[in-house]
């Protein structure tokens, strides 16, 4: 028996308009990934809900996701990151167990929503590491992006949007008890929100410092301002 492969002896056929109108919802469309990102208790998380609630109501499809987390693995990696108890953990193995998080939540969750053309919304990401891993032990930016490019694939985000505010204001909102990360020094937390500013002075196509320091409507009506244009 002969066996055809596929193209051999078919006629060519061009594609009817009909025909692409069909095929094309299928293919793999490109949604918009958002960022919020910001030192401790800027209100990340807050205005994260109020920005998904105000797309989920014009009709846009979201997916809002933490970082480190969101996934079964990632949320594992988040417990080892915040644990107090692992005060011996090196600045390079936490900055790798960060990019390992985003990795699975890019397989799993990211990638495939974005795919499927919807808005994502991630609290936290590569952001964070070239504000808190840089410097430490030695690590460099352009080690972050490198690894945070290999764990993202090259996905990056098309706005990330920075809160910023005082950190004795910011560190003054926690009312639970502090994780591993947020009982560091307040010097180091001086250094991490300059760390974003500059991420944003470097990159002002794709980052916007917002002032934190306002009622939470305020900052969201900024917020919306900038990614409002992404999205509708
Ligand atoms: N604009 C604001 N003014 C005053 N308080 C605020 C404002 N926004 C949020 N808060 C309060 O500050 C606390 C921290 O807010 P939120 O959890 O949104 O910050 P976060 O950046 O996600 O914090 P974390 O770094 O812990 O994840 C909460 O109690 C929240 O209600
Ligand atoms: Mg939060």
């Amino acid at each position: 028996m002969q066996t055809r492969r596929q193209g051999e002896g078919e006629t060519p056929v061009s594609l009817s308009p009909c025909l692409l109108v069909c095929i094309i919802p299928s293919m793999p469309r490109h949604g918009t990934f958002l960022v919020l990102d910001g030192t401790e208790g800027s209100g990340k998380s807050t205005q994260a809900r109020l920005l998904e609630q105000k797309l989920t109501g014009l009709g846009r499809e979201v997916l809002l996701v933490r970082d480190p987390g969101t996934t079964r693995i990632g949320e594992q990696i988040r417990n080892i990151l915040l644990d107090p108890a692992h005060g011996e953990m090196g600045m390079r193995c936490e900055m790798l167990l960060y990019m390992s998080a985003r990795a699975q939540m890019m397989k799993e969750v990211l990638g495939p929503a974005l795919d499927a053309g919807k808005v994502v919304i991630c609290d936290r990401f590569v952001s964070s590491t070239l504000a808190y891993q840089l410097g430490g032990d030695g690590v460099t930016a352009e080690e972050i992006r490198a690894i945070g490019d290999v764990a993202i694939k090259g996905r990056w985000p098309d706005l990330t949007l920075i809160l910023d505010l005082p950190v004795e204001k910011s560190l003054g909102r926690l009312k639970r008890p502090k994780d591993r990360i947020e009982q560091r020094p307040v010097a180091y937390h001086e250094q991490v929100r300059q760390n974003y500013l500059r991420q944003a002075r470097e990159n002002p196509q794709k980052y916007r410092v917002i002032d934190a320091d306002r009622g939470v409507e305020e900052i969201a009506h900024d917020i919306w301002v900038e990614a409002g244009p992404l999205v509708s």
